[in-house]
């Protein structure tokens, strides 16, 4: 996570396993929207996480969730964090999704996404499409299959 980051998005937030690594570094439960699309899985959540914003829906509509929970304002998140499975979606679906992110981070905010294959997460086209630019930042060995760490941020 960037120093200093504050207001977190999380995609895809499924059992909750990076949502607590989330709170545990010390992001705070009020600055930290959790979103999930499974109805069971976004239960699970809330009770999981009763002081955390979850919301129900689909990342690709991030912008109406985060007006609508009330978060934070669109335009202010500091860090888009996805749990998703990026690698095998369709690159339209891609590009929805990271399109989605970009309009509620602020211009310097970044795009984290975890993986567990060998090749980028994010379609190469859909990136340039979108202007942004990519670094590994990582590997998370305590992880089982040890997850790779991107970090997509706008081209300076
Ligand atoms: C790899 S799992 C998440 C793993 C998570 N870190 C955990 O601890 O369980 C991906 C999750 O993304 C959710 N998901 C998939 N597509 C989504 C979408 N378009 N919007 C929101 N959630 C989505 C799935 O329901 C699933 O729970």
């Amino acid at each position: 996570m960037p120093p200093g980051s504050q207001r977190v998005v999380e995609l895809g937030a499924g059992t909750g396993a990076i949502t607590d690594a989330l709170l545990r570094h010390g992001i705070q439960p009020q600055a930290l929207l959790a979103v999930e699309m499974n109805p069971v899985l976004h239960r699970l959540l809330q009770r999981r996480f009763p002081d955390t914003h979850v919301a129900c829906g689909d990342a690709r509509h991030l912008h109406t969730l985060v007006h609508a929970t009330r978060t934070f304002a669109p335009g202010q998140v500091d860090v888009v964090c996805s749990s998703l499975g990026l690698l095998t979606m369709p690159h339209d679906l891609q590009h929805d999704i990271l399109t989605a992110a970009f309009q509620v981070l602020h211009p310097q905010g970044v795009f984290i996404q975890y993986t567990y294959g060998p090749n980028h997460p994010l379609d190469d086209g859909v990136r340039q499409q979108l202007g942004l630019e990519c670094r590994r930042v990582g590997l998370a060995w305590r992880n089982l299959p040890p997850a790779r760490v991107y970090v997509y941020s706008r081209r300076a």
